[in-house]
């Protein structure tokens, strides 16, 4: 069985991908790690946070510092929230309620996906502090209904709304994987997963194998290979900015809207009352060729900065990454595959230890900044010329 080092060897993001990817069965460790078509964007999105340069100031009073604000008037121990993300439930059993109890006991928020494996009652039943639940809108304006009900019930604090995903952008690794549940029998696939044991005994002891979710509704998904076919059916291609104000009605709280990516449609979520947007591309999973979300950044806060909260996802990979989304004007940040590779690599531990590797990494980044607070750090903490405008 493969040998997992002791969590305090784990010092970074990277640490914990490594243990990811020997740890998980390949097709459900390449369906994270992949972006559309080129991989281009899903390269950027890392990529375009490294050349930003921090001003290093010295000799200043380092001592009791605070990383702490608010999303949503929500108080965060720091900037940053958990991405919802498909299978989650899939890279580890029960994935989604260990993922919202290491946020919880963290303090930050958790956002469950439509499309994840334990459903809004499971994840509502087995943790304490509300959740925030991500809405893929469907065809069947019904069924979308009862989602949003069905959260309201869980108490959930916020919806966010995916507007990047009407339609799916391809990734080659998916197709050529045939992702499936249980994996296809093919000659890779069994070697593959003779190696993964401790995985399949921890699936084997949870009841939560689908999509709980959708259940429900998706009666013709059984497996996996099924999925795929059946978003292209119900996903609704159709969306556009008039649904809006009925989602927002039926739900009747905080909205978030998730994929902006362009400062025109920036002013449309504000116009149409959103609380808050994230500028993301889906992780590079979506648009393969748009921009890389630190790029999109700086011109959405200019358009839409002092109407709404504008956060940030995407190639998030340390804590300096996201003192530079929060210096240029992010008041939030949201990391997708850097907790599943927690999660797939030790559990509730794994979540934990990702965030506290963020956590330290922007706390000290803070500081050598010349910094206490993070409520006092503008763009004056960056080199001027190094960062995108
Ligand atoms: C996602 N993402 C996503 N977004 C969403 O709104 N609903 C979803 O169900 C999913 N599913 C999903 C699965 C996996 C495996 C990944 C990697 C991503 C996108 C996600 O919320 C977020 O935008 C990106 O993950 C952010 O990029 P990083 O942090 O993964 O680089």
């Amino acid at each position: 069985m493969l040998f997992t080092p002791p969590l305090s060897q784990i010092t970074t993001i990277e640490d914990l991908r490594q243990i990811a990817r020997r740890k998980l069965p390949k097709m459900f460790y390449e369906y994270a790690d992949t972006g559309s078509w080129t991989q281009t964007t899903y390269h950027a999105n890392a990529a375009d946070f490294a050349p930003i340069q921090f001003r290093q100031r010295v000799l200043v009073d380092m001592e009791n510092r605070s990383l702490k604000t608010q999303m949503l008037g929500q108080e965060v121990k720091m900037p940053l929230a958990i991405a919802p993300t498909g299978l989650t439930g899939m890279f580890h059993a029960d994935g989604e309620i260990l993922a919202a109890r290491a946020c919880e006991k963290f303090g930050i928020p958790y956002t469950l996906s439509t499309m994840s494996i334990c459903s809004i009652e499971d994840v509502a039943e087995n943790t304490t502090a509300p959740f925030w639940f991500q809405l893929y809108v469907m065809r069947d304006r019904e069924f979308m209904a009862d989602l949003i009900r069905r959260a309201k019930a869980a108490q959930c604090s916020a919806l966010v709304l995916t507007a990047d995903l009407q339609i799916v952008g391809q990734r080659h690794r998916d197709i050529k994987n045939g992702l499936t549940v249980p994996p296809r029998p093919t000659l890779a696939n069994l070697i593959n997963l003779a190696t993964k044991i401790e995985w399949g005994l921890k699936m084997l002891n949870t009841r939560r194998r689908t999509f709980r979710n959708i259940a429900g509704h998706a009666k013709d998904v059984t497996n996996l290979s099924e999925l795929m076919p059946w978003v292209a059916k119900q996903f609704d291609p159709k969306l556009s900015w008039d649904d809006i104000a009925h989602i927002k009605d039926l739900w009747g709280g905080k909205l978030i809207i998730k994929g902006i990516l362009d400062p025109e449609d920036a002013e449309k979520a504000v116009q149409h009352g959103a609380d808050a947007i994230i500028v993301s591309n889906h992780g590079g999973r979506q648009l393969d060729g748009a921009p890389s979300s630190i790029r999109a950044l700086p011109a959405i806060i200019q358009a839409v900065g002092s109407q709404t909260e504008v956060w940030l996802d995407g190639g998030i990979r340390t804590g300096q990454d996201i003192l530079k989304a929060w210096a240029l004007g992010a008041r939030g940040t949201f990391i997708g595959r850097p907790y599943l590779y927690g999660l797939a690599a030790y559990g509730e531990a794994g979540v934990t230890r990702a965030l506290e590797i963020l956590y330290n990494e922007m706390d000290l980044s803070m500081a050598f900044t010349g910094h206490r607070d993070i409520q006092n750090v503008t763009r004056e903490i960056l080199v001027k010329g190094s960062y995108p405008e």
